[in-house]
């Protein structure tokens, strides 16, 4: 599938997931997985950092590392009601101010530079993973935090099947797909762009990493 049908069918997939995404989050906070990322961040200093959430869907994580400390944020989203769901949320909870949201493709956008890049849950949506993570780890000065599917163990050879037996009926309804990326070939490309693994935490059918800037990439 071109890249373009594919952020087509994801901005207009999670348009009409902004509001159940917005209402889980206020009524019972992050999700687990989540909450395993933020704890890699605050571990680490989040105090004072500028942090780009990609694929910041209705603004959870954004809100949540601002409360954590984060002094200011940008979030990126193909979906323009996440992206609206997400700066009234950040309004209504008093850091519009320091909270930017913006609609674009975050493999493709020119992205700011800033000291955290998070992708929570984003990669399993979107096809090209290596060029969405080159140009994420492009924007970051320290660190990379993301989710993504548990795609190894006994875990992984449950979800294959699952995430087939999804997308096969995605595919009929022109649907967004979940992707099951190879964690090896995600490693090979955050090394290749000079980042070293540094944490990794599973959470039932999720996997939290954080990557650290070990050197500029030649
Ligand atoms: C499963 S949701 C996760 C949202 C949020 N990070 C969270 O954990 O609640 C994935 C989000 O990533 C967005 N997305 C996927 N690929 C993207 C891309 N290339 N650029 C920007 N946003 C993207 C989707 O529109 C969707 O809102």
């Amino acid at each position: 599938m071109k890249s373009e049908d594919a952020s087509k069918r994801i901005a207009e997939d999670f348009d009409e997931k902004a509001c159940e995404f917005c209402d889980r989050y206020k009524e019972s906070g992050l999700s687990a997985s989540s909450k395993i990322l933020l704890g890699f961040l605050t571990d680490d200093g989040i105090r004072g950092k500028s942090l780009l959430d990609l694929g910041c869907g209705a603004g959870a994580f954004t809100l949540e590392a601002l409360k954590a400390g984060a002094t200011n944020t940008v979030g990126m989203d193909l979906s323009a009601v996440m992206i609206k769901t997400a700066s009234d949320l950040a309004g209504s909870s008093g850091f519009g101010a320091v909270a930017m949201f913006q609609v674009g493709n975050a493999a493709e956008t020119d992205l700011p530079a800033c000291d955290i890049v998070v992708l929570d849950k984003v990669i399993c949506c979107y096809p090209d993973f290596s060029k969405l993570l080159g140009n994420a780890g492009g924007a970051s000065r320290e660190s990379l935090a993301f989710v993504i599917p548990r795609n190894a163990g006994l875990v992984g050879l449950f979800l294959r099947p699952g995430a087939w037996l999804m997308n096969l009926f995605e595919k009929r309804r022109k649907g967004s797909l979940f992707y099951m990326h190879s964690l090896d070939r995600i490693d090979a490309v955050l090394k290749s762009h000079g980042f070293e693994q540094s944490r990794r935490k599973a959470s039932r059918i999720w996997l939290a990493f954080l990557y650290h800037r070990a050197h500029t990439p030649t």
